[in-house]
């Protein structure tokens, strides 16, 4: 199987085909991922909330990022993987970013970074880029920053905010990144900013005019049960059908029905 890359995206906006993406965290989700035919895994930092429970996107760590991406790897024989930057792998220290990239490019295997923010990390995505590592932005609602926004709501609303995000999907378009994620903004902008690059955009909660579009597995398989935002598509109820094979197996367990005759040696 052919392997998607940076070029294959830029070739599938070009023509107009929309890019799926979504994340996964671990191998087995990844392989199911990946046969199902997804363009792009991200090994997004929202591990922190699904994978280990916390409720931003902070605490998780590089070496964490770097365990959950190297199992990606492994699952995923087709689709582009990228990995998000956790919060403080990056900021400020163009040295430290290009570290923090290398080290989930070699110890990870991974295909490409993402990096939340614009104009204030450009000296960080340059440097990243030297190395000859591809880099997707991600502007909009950058949950790194929740603790600056103060609520996890609609981004840009306003045209001082929504200005700077148009300047700042030029800024790392010029930079060299192969794409750029945009959340949670009004659909108006997003088809804006999307008609203004030439690199593709990944929507979530953005609309119908990106050139793609991601979400989180968990949410989008109903694995989150309570987390139903306007932006998501729920495609299956996963909380529901675990919850109900496990209470089966719970009480095949106590009424010693399992194992049977048949199922032991
Ligand atoms: O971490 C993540 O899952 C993400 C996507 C929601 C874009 O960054
Ligand atoms: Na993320």
């Amino acid at each position: 199987i052919k392997r998607v890359t940076t070029n294959t995206l830029q070739e599938m906006k070009n023509r107009g085909e929309k890019i799926a993406m979504l994340t996964a965290y671990d191998y087995s989700m990844a392989k199911i991922v990946d046969d199902a035919g997804i363009d792009v895994i991200l090994v997004g930092d929202s591990a922190s909330n699904v994978m280990a429970g916390h409720e931003t996107t902070l605490p998780i760590t590089l070496d964490q990022m770097i365990y959950h991406a190297s199992s990606v790897v492994r699952g995923a024989s087709r689709s582009l993987v990228v990995v998000d930057l956790p919060f403080g792998s990056y900021q400020g220290n163009s040295k430290e970013a290009l570290n923090s990239a290398i080290r989930i490019m070699k110890e990870a295997g991974a295909h490409a970074v993402k990096i939340e923010g614009g104009i204030e990390i450009a000296e960080s995505v340059s440097r990243i880029l030297t190395a000859g590592i591809p880099v997707m932005g991600h502007l909009g609602l950058t949950p790194q920053s929740i603790y600056k926004f103060g609520t996890y709501t609609v981004r840009a609303k306003e045209e001082a905010e929504a200005q700077k995000l148009k300047e700042d999907a030029l800024k790392l378009q010029e930079l060299g990144c192969f794409g750029i994620v945009i959340e949670k903004i009004p659909a108006a902008l997003a088809k804006e900013v999307t008609e203004s690059l030439q690199i593709p955009t990944i929507g979530i909660g953005a609309g119908q005019d990106c050139s793609g579009q991601v979400l989180v597995i968990h949410d989008m398989l109903g694995i989150n049960k309570g987390f139903r935002p306007r932006f998501l598509r729920q495609y299956a109820s996963l909380y529901d059908v675990m919850n109900g094979a496990i209470k089966n197996y719970v009480s095949d367990v106590k009424a010693r029905d399992f194992p049977n005759e048949k199922e032991q040696y």
